[in-house]
């Protein structure tokens, strides 16, 4: 497995890769990996040569900074357990390569899918995620991307956006993967405590 931090030695890797026609697939993340995460990373090793995954926790679509610096990170465990699966190659940007002028977002134009649920309540969240996304798919040019169904209204954003701009990348959606009494995996999960853990479920 390769861990790469470095842009050029990350489109140099690529380039090899799709010039001796091995296809590749992409798995965004911002680590602190479950099996929500491992299950994307499954799908992508059954239908890609080889398979991509981004580690980085996205400054631009963190809209309260107490969130972005309570995010979790568990990064040793994360590359323990994409060795096992079987992943390629795991790219780990540093902040000032992904955003050299500084950390802001491009304002996508998304047919209005980005001003309602989570996007009405996070203002420029939809926005720091398109423009990190945009990003590694133009780095990384990948034949698939996969993304969870956890995150329903940012698949249809990422669907809308591969549209606009013509990445022509095929979208991959992936089931959610739940904890055993419903509670849908996710990252997040533990920073509740355990009165919010027990009543998180009812969301299911
Ligand atoms: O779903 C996520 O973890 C993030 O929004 C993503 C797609 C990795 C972009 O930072």
């Amino acid at each position: 497995m390769l861990l790469i931090k470095h842009i050029d030695l990350l489109e140099k890797t690529i380039a090899e890769w799709q010039a001796s026609g091995l296809s590749v697939g992409f798995v965004p993340t911002m680590g602190a990996l479950h099996q929500g995460h491992l299950s994307l990373i499954e799908q992508a090793l059954l239908e890609n040569d080889r398979v991509v995954c981004s580690i980085f926790v996205n400054p631009t679509q963190f809209n309260n900074p107490k969130d972005l610096e309570n995010y979790p990170n568990q990064i040793e465990e994360d590359f323990e357990l994409l060795k096992q699966k079987g992943c390629h190659l795991i790219f780990t940007p540093f902040k000032e390569n992904m955003y050299p002028n500084g950390a802001s977002s491009i304002c996508f134009e998304l047919n209005d899918l980005d001003k309602q649920m989570e996007g009405a309540r996070r203002p420029g969240h939809f926005d720091g995620v398109c423009t990190i996304v945009s990003k590694f798919f133009e780095l990384i040019k990948p034949k698939n991307a996969y993304f969870g169904e956890k995150d329903f209204q940012q698949l249809a954003i990422i669907r809308e956006l591969n549209k606009s701009q013509g990445f022509g990348i095929n979208i991959i959606g992936c089931p959610i993967i739940r904890e055993s009494d419903g509670l849908a995996m996710s990252s997040r999960n533990t920073l509740l405590n355990n009165e919010e853990r027990s009543i998180a479920p009812n969301i299911y």
